[in-house]
């Protein structure tokens, strides 16, 4: 590690890289997780505590924060929907966004923010259940917008892989032997063959509901955005994906759990670099 942030940052200086200007102690860690249940095993393994006024009363998200090494690390998650009163957790582009937007506001010194949450992968890609990837960029593969100008807004792609931690997230994959790859983004588990063509023209590896939308907060205040995916179900597998995704959540959570503190001892040991 020592070797290869010298390394990094030598090749950053000599190079005159234009993204890449200084590196920074990481402090402040916020981590966006939809679902409960993904995040439950890891608030638990770091013994983070809830934070009872973090978010506006009227809305359903969760903080919960702690100490990690060097760093502070605040988990956000969406809450249950009590707006129709199901109970079931607030997944999708929506609350995602508006709770990283409220996360980040309330924390503006927030140095990198991690949406790890669980995926389904492309076999086509490479994707087995379990893997962990690191996103190299986000893209919606549902707001189709038919109108020329409209078009890429509507895919809304943005490239993670530069400020995703103090090197790239191809150094981080890398080092921790994780997958990469795009992770397309829309708000529905399941597809229709017209996703398909969008997933496909999005070159994506991974399949969410919440990593656009979080990472398009995160762009309004410039604040490094790193996904970290698990692989709970093959989007172009033959198992409905429903079942293999229930069937597979509980392990996924618990390689998050995992997986997590392997990436926050690597960003927050060594530093973020910022445009
Ligand atoms: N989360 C886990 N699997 C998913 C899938 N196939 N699509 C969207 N989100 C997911």
């Amino acid at each position: 590690t020592a070797f290869l942030f010298v390394f990094v940052t030598l090749f950053a200086h000599n190079t005159g890289a234009t993204t890449i200007s200084k590196t920074m102690p990481v402090k402040n860690v916020i981590v966006a997780i939809a679902m409960e249940a993904e995040a439950a095993p890891f608030i638990q393994h770091l013994q983070l505590k809830l934070v009872a006024d973090f978010f506006p009363s009227n809305t359903p998200f969760q903080a919960y924060q702690g100490p990690h090494g060097d760093c502070t690390v605040t988990v956000i998650t969406n809450g249950k929907d009590t707006v129709h009163e199901t109970g079931v957790d607030n997944v999708g582009t929506v609350p995602a966004a508006l709770a990283t937007f409220l996360a980040l506001q309330k924390l503006p010194e927030t140095d990198i923010l991690i949406n790890a949450g669980t995926c389904g992968g492309f076999r086509r890609k490479g994707a087995e259940v379990g893997n962990v990837f690191v996103v190299t960029g986000v893209a919606h593969h549902d707001r189709r917008i038919p109108i020329p100008d409209f078009v890429p807004y509507g895919i809304g792609k943005l490239d993670t892989s530069r400020h995703g931690d103090f090197t790239t997230a191809e150094v981080l994959a890398l080092e921790l032997e994780y997958k990469l790859g795009v992770c397309t983004t829309g708000n529905s588990l399941d597809k229709t063959e017209e996703d398909d063509k969008h997933m496909l023209a999005n070159d994506a590896a991974v399949k969410d509901m919440e990593a656009a939308a979080i990472a398009w907060s995160c762009k309004l205040f410039d604040t490094p955005f790193l996904g970290l995916k698990v692989v709970t179900d093959i989007v172009d597998g033959e198992h409905p994906t429903q079942d293999e995704f229930l069937a597979n959540l509980l392990a996924a959570s618990q390689s998050l759990q995992v997986a997590l503190p392997r990436v926050l001892d690597h960003i927050c040991h060594v530093g973020v670099v910022k445009d």
